[in-house]
């Protein structure tokens, strides 16, 4: 009957445990170590990966006493009936209740639905009765009482820490505030027309140029990857800034910025000094997947626009091309953004073109890329073409078929290909790619757009409403 008996691996925590105290002494709780170590260890086993929330504090000591009692007993009810056949068969009588949920998945062809679930499961049980803030301690030594250390800050380049830091940074930028400000129908009092001002100015924009949808949901994501949902992406470099983010290598293939300027002159007209460009964009990349016939979700508003952009501060912040499914997967989790969102949002790659040079380097001999398909690929580049559909054929409509080129080694590039690398990643591309989930993609999809538009939002007082998206306000008025 007693559990904690049986239990093994006490002396791998406590070997992370002494990294992480000589990285960052008193800083990252036993519990939280847990929740990573569970985690981390599935994705090892070549199973599904989930974000941990971190946080937790060190539990009380009477948690340790109550273990015998709490804990679930493996037999289940004594008089249980429906458990007495999953029992025989070494299961524990309790898990019998979910009896068809395990025949389903026993059956093989619903790995991926059972590799959600479990990561789905893992972050509530993560979340039981945990002690944050003030309560508990993080303590130093696992398994002894905390005291105080001077800080001696060692420095660990190991992959734990670093994924620790990432984590830290995906927990600060997901708890933020701000995002918690932004609602649906903002202008409903200050600009009761505002949206329909987008639409149907994006709808004439689409209408005369189809291609226009990928490049203005583009806009958008690079816009709140780097430092927030702020609008900095539209801002001119100036005298004084040589080099906005506008500028920088990532964004230098950008497009849309006249069609901004064109919806930004209509509703500087109808409410002057109200919608800010942040808002426009978020506003715009809904609508273009919409047009192009995708989904549609509603935008929570109220962002306010950013007063600095620098081109330095891309680099770190956008994913980089030549990224594995690890980093991209960093890069997201530094946003507050999970797998499932890298995954969903990768998605929006059935829309729209990428220049030659940004697949290059994949056209001879990438394993991970079709022969026959790299071949095409060669003979259209060295013909002059500037650039590729990503999604062949369909590239101006948001649709699944992005994710049946993924599955047949057809993605143009590289990040788009490694989500085969991981296990949630490729069973989402996999189910996606049937057609056959094609609702699901579509919910999923504004779900994680409203996650990413809340990144990093200025709200309230801060920043300002510019009157022109590519200049802050101070400038015009000079
Ligand atoms: C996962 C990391 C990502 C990487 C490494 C990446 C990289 C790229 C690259 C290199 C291009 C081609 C640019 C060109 O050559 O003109 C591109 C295009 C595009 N990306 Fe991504 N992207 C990522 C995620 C996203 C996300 C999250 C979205 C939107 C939610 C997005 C939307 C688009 C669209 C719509 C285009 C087509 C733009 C056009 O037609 O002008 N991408 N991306």
């Amino acid at each position: 009957m007693t559990t904690a008996a049986e239990l093994r691996g006490f002396a791998s925590v406590k070997r992370v445990k002494a990294r992480l105290e000589a990285a960052c002494p008193g800083t990252v709780s036993c519990a939280d170590i847990l929740a990573l170590m569970a985690r981390d260890a599935v994705l090892l086993a070549k199973g599904p990966y989930w974000p941990v929330r971190r946080g937790r504090r060190r539990a009380s000591p009477f948690l340790r006493r109550h273990v015998r009692r709490q804990g679930p007993r493996p037999q289940g009810p004594r008089r249980s009936t429906p458990a007495t056949t999953a029992t025989r068969r070494g299961l524990f009588s309790s898990d019998a209740v979910t009896g068809e949920y395990v025949r389903r998945v026993a059956s093989g062809s619903f790995d991926e639905e059972f590799f959600r679930d479990f990561a789905e499961s893992m972050i509530k049980m993560g979340n039981v009765g945990v002690l944050t803030g003030d309560q508990g301690e993080i303590r130093t030594k696992y398994r002894q009482p905390v005291r105080l250390q001077s800080a001696s800050m060692a420095t660990s380049s190991s992959w734990m820490v670093m994924l620790m830091l990432v984590s830290a940074a995906a927990a600060a930028a997901s708890s933020s505030s701000a995002a918690g400000q932004l609602r649906t129908g903002y202008y409903r009092e200050t600009c009761p027309k505002a949206e329909q001002i987008v639409f149907g100015e994006t709808t004439r924009i689409i209408r005369a140029s189809p291609d226009m949808a990928g490049a203005l949901l583009r806009l958008h994501y690079h816009d709140c990857f780097v430092q927030g949902c702020d609008a900095s992406v539209l801002l001119d470099s100036t005298a004084g800034n040589a080099s906005a983010e506008r500028d920088s290598d990532p964004n230098k293939t950008l497009r849309g910025f006249d069609a901004v300027a064109r919806v930004k002159d209509k509703l500087e007209k109808a409410c002057p000094s109200t919608v800010s460009c942040a808002d426009i964009l978020a506003l715009m990349a809904r609508d273009a997947v919409l047009l192009a016939k995708g989904p549609t979700w509603n935008v929570p508003l109220g962002r306010r626009d950013g007063r600095s952009s620098t081109a330095a501060s891309c680099g770190g912040n956008l994913p980089p091309l030549c990224s594995n499914v690890t980093r991209l997967l960093e890069s997201f989790a530094a946003k507050g953004l999970d797998v499932k969102d890298l995954v969903v949002l990768s998605g929006a790659h059935t829309l729209g073109v990428a220049h030659c040079p940004n697949f290059a380097d994949r056209l001879s001999g990438d394993p991970a890329l079709d022969g026959a398909y790299a071949a095409r690929l060669r003979l259209q580049c060295n013909k002059g073409n500037v650039t590729a559909e990503m999604d062949p054929g369909s590239f101006t409509r948001f649709d699944t078929s992005y994710f049946r080129q993924v599955a047949r080694r057809r993605a143009l590039l590289r990040s788009d290909a490694c989500l085969m690398d991981n296990p949630f990643t490729a069973a989402y591309v996999r189910q996606a790619a049937t057609g056959k989930y094609d609702g699901h993609f579509f919910k999923d999809f504004g779900e994680s757009m409203v996650k990413m538009g809340a990144i990093g939002v200025l709200t309230g007082n801060q920043g300002e409403i510019r009157l022109k998206c590519n200049v802050k306000n101070k400038h015009l008025h000079h």
